[in-house]
């Protein structure tokens, strides 16, 4: 679907410029009016847009009337000022009209192409903030082996447990394996199957295509083989997994070591990722090339949580060791038991239910708990209760 953007500019001169200009602006419609505020009600409603970008006319007396009145009477449509007044008393009475940027003059190609990314920008938000109930938490291994998908699946099934709806997503694509952590039943339908039917993607399909391994667990299980990987695009995975957080509380994705642009896309919309290692050297300088490919990328200190498996307090490096080379705090340390995590994968079923008072499960549980806050009252204070009676 291409964009429609609606500009009104100030002369038929300015108009010509900005057409000849705009002609190889890709997946972007642009229509050109000459006018003022006065024709921003009249333009919304004849090419109903996207996007207008108005070319601020500062001396026009009644210019924000004349916006409020067409933001109010046609809601939902992106208006943004260019202007070469970028003041904060303009922006305030800009967006008391109804505003909701200002770019500064003059108006040309690259308002346009900043206008489209505010858009997409806003879009995304808003996609987010108004579906979006759940939480989605990613897992990278730093090297192969770590641990992501036992942790994944079994924090997944903790967070079940505790009640809550949650979905594991493989994004494996190559030989995930995070069906068999939790169940010994197999899924009929893979995320690329869901990818393929891309177009018609609502809410009953991704309930068809997911397997229920546990009470309030699913899983979007990866392909039995890897062909036709390309169908899962960024802007695909990003659709599958809105949808998936409007309709579960919790989505965890099984990101494993591809950094790919679907991946990318999904840590990008991902709440926290969890780095999960183990104490020794080769992954400790993974680490440190994570954690620079993810600055790069604008990832806070905050959206990434560095987690230790099979840590052993005795080991030949110590937490400290790391946090010092990789200038990052621990996130959280999650013991050795080498028997019944084995016993627990071998068998698909979730390590709390059969081990448990395993060290692991008090460490998921409480990894559980801290994903899931409980809101506590404050007891009025006995004064407070006798002076509430009166
Ligand atoms: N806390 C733990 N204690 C003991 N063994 C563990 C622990 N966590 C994971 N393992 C073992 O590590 C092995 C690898 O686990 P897992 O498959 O989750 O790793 P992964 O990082 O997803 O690997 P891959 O790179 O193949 O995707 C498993 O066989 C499991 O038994
Ligand atoms: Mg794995």
């Amino acid at each position: 679907m291409n964009l429609k953007v609606s500009l009104i500019c100030s002369s038929v001169q300015e108009r010509e410029a900005l057409m000849t200009s705009l002609a190889s602006t890709p997946d972007v419609e642009v229509n050109v009016h000459v006018g003022d505020a006065k024709h921003l009600l009249s333009v919304i409603q004849k090419d109903r847009p996207h996007v207008v970008l108005l070319n601020f006319p500062a001396s026009e007396p009644l210019a924000f009337e004349h916006i409020e009145a067409a933001t109010l009477r046609v809601p939902g449509v992106l208006v943004l000022l260019v202007s070469a007044d970028t003041s904060i008393d303009l922006l305030k009475s800009a967006m008391e009209a109804g505003v909701r940027h200002i770019l500064p003059a003059p108006l040309s190609q690259a308002s346009v192409l900043s206008a489209v990314e505010y858009w997409h920008k806003s879009e995304s938000l808003s996609a987010r903030m108004t579906d979006n109930k759940g939480e989605l938490l990613a897992f990278v291994n730093a090297k192969g082996g770590s641990g992501g998908t036992f942790l994944a699946s079994n924090l997944g099934y903790t967070l079940a447990a505790a009640g809550k709806k949650v979905l594991l997503v493989d994004l494996n694509l190559f030989f995930g394996d995070m069906v068999a952590n939790v169940t010994d039943r197999k899924s009929a339908a893979s995320i690329l199957d869901l990818a393929r039917q891309s177009e018609l993607l609502d809410a009953a399909l991704l309930e068809s295509s997911v397997l229920a391994a546990r009470e309030n667990l699913y899983v979007l299980a990866a392909p039995l083989f890897p062909y036709h990987i390309e169908v899962l695009t960024p802007k695909i995975l990003q659709k599958i997994l809105l949808l998936a957080l409007s309709h579960y509380d919790f989505v965890m994705l099984d990101v494993g070591r591809t950094l790919d642009p679907s991946t990318i896309k999904a840590l990008d919309l991902s709440d926290h990722i969890y780095l999960v290692l183990q104490l020794a050297l080769p992954s400790i300088q993974n680490v440190k090339r994570i954690e620079t490919v993810f600055e790069g990328l604008g990832y806070g200190q905050g959206k990434l949580n560095v987690v230790v498996n099979r840590y052993e307090k005795h080991g030949t490096i110590a937490l400290d060791e790391l946090e010092r080379v990789t200038q990052t705090k621990v996130a959280r340390t999650v013991p050795a038991s080498y028997e019944a995590v084995m016993a627990s994968i071998n068998e698909g079923v979730p390590l709390p239910i059969l081990s448990p008072r395993d060290p692991v499960t008090h460490v998921l549980q409480t990894w559980a708990n801290d994903l899931t806050p409980v809101s506590v009252k404050p007891k009025k204070s006995w004064l407070a209760s006798l002076t509430a009676s009166f």
